[in-house]
């Protein structure tokens, strides 16, 4: 290129103020300094692919359509036979002397009388058993009187049933009594067996309890 051309070319590039340019530019700057903030606060509420974040679900104590058009808190019953993990079904007959016979020949503790299991069915007791049988299995609970007062535990009748027949009333229950079942899972119930004894034996200590 000779020095003509570049000078030419070079002239040609030589910016020229330009008015309409510049109101252009101003306009455009101005634009962009109110989209540019507000696009950086939308995006992370653009769903572009949501991947399922926005479905419809239910929550916890919130009212959630059946499809037929009915309306239930969510926490629903159980379908029919289901069973809660770490729970065995008894399988023993219906409440009734014959079956509560059967239990206190067959059924055993699967447990040992540990201190840390007389605690651990003490705590159930006291829960579960105290407000009709009392404390101490007296049969002065707060709520006894409405359930036809509970025999007291420590009747030479009751220290003689077998450990499997406790397992069964608490199981099925007996005539008022309800059953626990639902309520204590299986080594729960035989924690407070073990409790109950040891009740028992409080208040009826036999020789060996006072030889220390
Ligand atoms: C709602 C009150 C109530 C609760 C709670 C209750 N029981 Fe009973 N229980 C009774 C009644 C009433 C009887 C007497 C039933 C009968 O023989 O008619 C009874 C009977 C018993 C018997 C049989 C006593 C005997 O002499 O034959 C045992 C053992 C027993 N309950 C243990 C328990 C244990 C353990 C718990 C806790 C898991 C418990 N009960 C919770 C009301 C209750």
């Amino acid at each position: 290129m000779t020095p003509r051309r570049i000078q030419a070319f070079l002239a040609s590039w030589t910016p020229r103020f330009s008015p309409r340019l510049f109101r252009s530019v101003l306009i455009g700057l101005l634009v962009a300094s109110i989209a540019i903030p507000l696009a950086l606060v939308a995006v992370p509420y653009l769903e572009i692919f949501n991947d399922m974040a926005v479905q419809p679900k239910a929550r916890p104590q919130s009212l959630f359509g059946y499809p037929d058009g009915r309306s239930l808190i969510v926490e629903r019953a159980p379908a029919p036979g289901s069973i809660p993990m770490d729970h065995f079904p008894y399988t023993a007959e219906e409440s009734g002397e014959q079956a509560e016979q059967l239990a206190g020949e067959r059924l055993r503790s699967p447990l040992r009388p540990t201190i840390s299991v007389l605690q651990q069915g003490r705590k159930l007791y006291n829960t579960f058993c105290t407000p009709c049988h009392g404390a101490e299995g007296q049969g002065d609970g707060g709520v006894a009187e409405l359930f036809g007062a509970p025999p007291s535990l420590h009747t030479g009748a009751a220290r003689a049933l077998e450990d499997g027949r406790i397992f069964h009333v608490i199981s099925r229950g007996r005539n008022t009594m309800p059953s626990y079942e639902d309520l204590l899972a299986v080594e729960e119930r035989w924690r407070i067996v073990h409790y109950v004894r040891a009740l028992q034996r409080a208040l009826h200590p036999q020789d060996e309890d006072f030889e220390r």
